[in-house]
């Protein structure tokens, strides 16, 4: 980089005429080349050549690539195409709900690419997509986006309640649910974070499972608290209704040769939903990967393009990964941005609470976060780093959509104690039913804290935020947020897929 800074120097000092010493010069010119790289006015004025900004852009982007050690995306390990066209059909098909009334796709919807654009989910009971869901049971949380899952390893959810554990399984809620013999017949070792997670909303209530004596799962087994029992026998009785239609069976056997339909359990669904997730969300083809080059799964490296990027995106993407700046990477980390940690930045806490198994606090409608799975008092509001591909079409931003606005999100890094405190809720969130749902927890989450990597953020001025935003403008597939071409027009058990 460092090189880059005196080229930067040389570059700016002969287009700008100083009228001092030499050592000045290079000082000032510095000040000059940050403003100019940053800068919008600067892009437009036309002081500072674009060509000339331009190719020194390039040259310290790369450079910080290199620095922050970001490669182009690897694509998942390949599935067999019938394991992805078992895993699409369940994917979108409401037989794996107790009330046959939610698929996968109802909350993530690819018309929506991949989220439902809500603040808290909306489950069972509803009819519509995304904001134009009704009637439906309301969750604690907002619905995460499923980019390119094979990047996401440790575990998933915004608290990791579904990790995968140095051992090798995953314990669904800190518990193992799924049990060990399940995992070591039906996960592809590549995979078992997301197939474990594939079977956990049909067993949630609110979500796809639907509340006790509203269907044969939620009348006929036992509605026990841990709910080991209810998920065995709910799992269970998903795999009868499977089995009762015929090309469900066959396509069963054609995804796992060898394996007859009788001797599967839920487990090779959930390995099949994940293998559809792995190959149908992958997303490799922004103008930052085109930037960064990409690997295409058939044609190998296509190398980086210096011209995939918009000047304004150029600076926006030294910012956010320069350390001296932005450094958004230093959470935000790799070509997945994410280091799938846990950080506290204060933001607020609104909804009825994430209630698997329970909310917390005083009236169960506060949300601990890590602290929910890993019982440590020190990970109380610490939160997942997501992932942020896709991020411009997933809005709105933050864990419990916090901000309509993508700068209202990004501003409140710049001092998140204060922004905190003038949080506003009827400001910053459309949906109106969740201006009387504000929990007023504020100082207990300020109390424990804020991840001391905050202070080294700086989003710069009002240019330098537009230009970060047209930086994560880049991290979009180009299709805007219309990815329908991946919704099947039918499903086999004959029920109506979401358009
Ligand atoms: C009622 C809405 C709803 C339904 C139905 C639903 N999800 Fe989700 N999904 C969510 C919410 C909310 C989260 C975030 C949960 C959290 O962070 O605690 C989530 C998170 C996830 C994640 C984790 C993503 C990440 O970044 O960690 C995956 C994977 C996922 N869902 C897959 C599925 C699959 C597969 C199905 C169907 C079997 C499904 N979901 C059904 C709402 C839903
Ligand atoms: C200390 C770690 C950390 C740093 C540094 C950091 N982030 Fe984040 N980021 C997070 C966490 C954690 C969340 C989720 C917070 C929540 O929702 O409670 C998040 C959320 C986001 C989101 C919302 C994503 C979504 O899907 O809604 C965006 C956008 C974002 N960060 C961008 C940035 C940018 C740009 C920078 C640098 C200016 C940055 N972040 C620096 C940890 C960090």
């Amino acid at each position: 980089m460092l090189n880059h800074r005196v080229v930067a120097v040389l570059g700016v000092s002969m287009v700008t005429a100083f009228a001092c010493d030499v050592e000045d010069v290079s000082e000032t010119a510095d000040v000059v080349v940050d403003v100019a790289l940053d800068d919008a006015e600067e892009f437009r004025s036309g002081s500072t050549p674009n060509s000339l900004l331009k190719s020194l852009l390039v040259a310290e982007v790369r450079d910080l690539i290199d620095e922050n050690g970001i490669e182009p995306l690897e694509p998942p390990a390949p599935v067999s195409d019938e394991l992805f066209e078992l895993g699409e059909a369940l994917f979108y098909d409401k037989i794996l709900s107790g009330n046959l009334d939610v698929s996968c796709s109802t909350c993530h919807h690819p018309r929506l690419a991949t989220t439902d654009r809500l603040t808290m989910n909306r489950g069972v009971h509803g009819v519509g997509i995304g904001p134009d869901r009704v009637g439906a049971a309301v969750g604690g949380r907002t619905t995460q986006p499923l980019w390119n899952l094979h990047k996401l390893q440790k575990g998933l959810a915004v608290d990791h309640k579904v990790p995968l554990a140095a051992d090798g399984y995953v314990y669904p809620l800190g518990a193992p649910f799924v049990p060990f013999d399940w995992q070591d017949e039906a996960f592809d070792p590549n995979m078992k974070a997301a197939a474990g997670q594939a079977m956990m909303p049909q067993v949630t209530d609110q979500e796809m499972l639907g509340f006790p004596g509203e269907n044969d799962f939620t009348t006929e087994c036992p509605q026990d608290n841990p709910p080991f029992e209810l998920m065995l026998c709910a799992w269970g009785k998903m795999m009868e209704r499977l089995g009762a239609i015929p090309e469900y069976v066959d396509m069963f056997e054609a995804a796992y040769p060898g394996v007859a339909f009788e001797d599967m359990h839920f487990a090779y669904a959930g390995n099949a939903i994940a293998a559809y997730e792995f190959r149908a969300f992958f997303s490799n083809d922004t103008p930052w990967d085109r930037f960064v080059g990409r690997i295409d799964p058939t044609g190998g490296l296509i190398p980086g393009d210096d011209d995939a990027l918009s000047l304004q995106q150029l600076a926006g993407a030294r910012r956010f990964l320069d350390p001296d700046l932005g450094n958004c990477t230093s959470c935000h980390a790799g070509n997945a941005f994410t280091d799938e940690d846990f950080h506290k930045t204060l933001q607020p806490q609104f909804g009825p609470g994430d209630t698997v198994p329970a909310g917390d606090g005083p009236g169960g409608l506060d949300d601990f976060g890590r602290m929910r799975i890993s019982g440590d008092p020190d990970d109380k509001y610490a939160w997942r780093t997501p992932p942020l591909r896709n991020v411009m079409l997933t809005g709105p931003w933050g864990r419990q959509s916090h901000y309509n606005d993508i700068k209202d999100f990004l501003r409140h890094y710049r001092f998140p104690v204060l922004a905190l405190l003038g949080y506003d809720i009827t400001e910053s969130v459309d949906e109106v039913a969740m201006h009387s749902q504000f929990l007023e927890n504020r100082q207990a989450i300020i109390a424990e804290g804020v991840d001391p990597l905050l202070y080294t953020v700086n989003i710069g001025g009002p240019f330098a935020l537009d230009n970060l935003v047209q930086f994560l403008h880049s991290l979009s597939d180009d299709n805007g947020a219309d990815f329908s071409h991946l919704i099947p027009l039918s499903v086999p058990s004959g029920l109506p897929v979401d358009p």
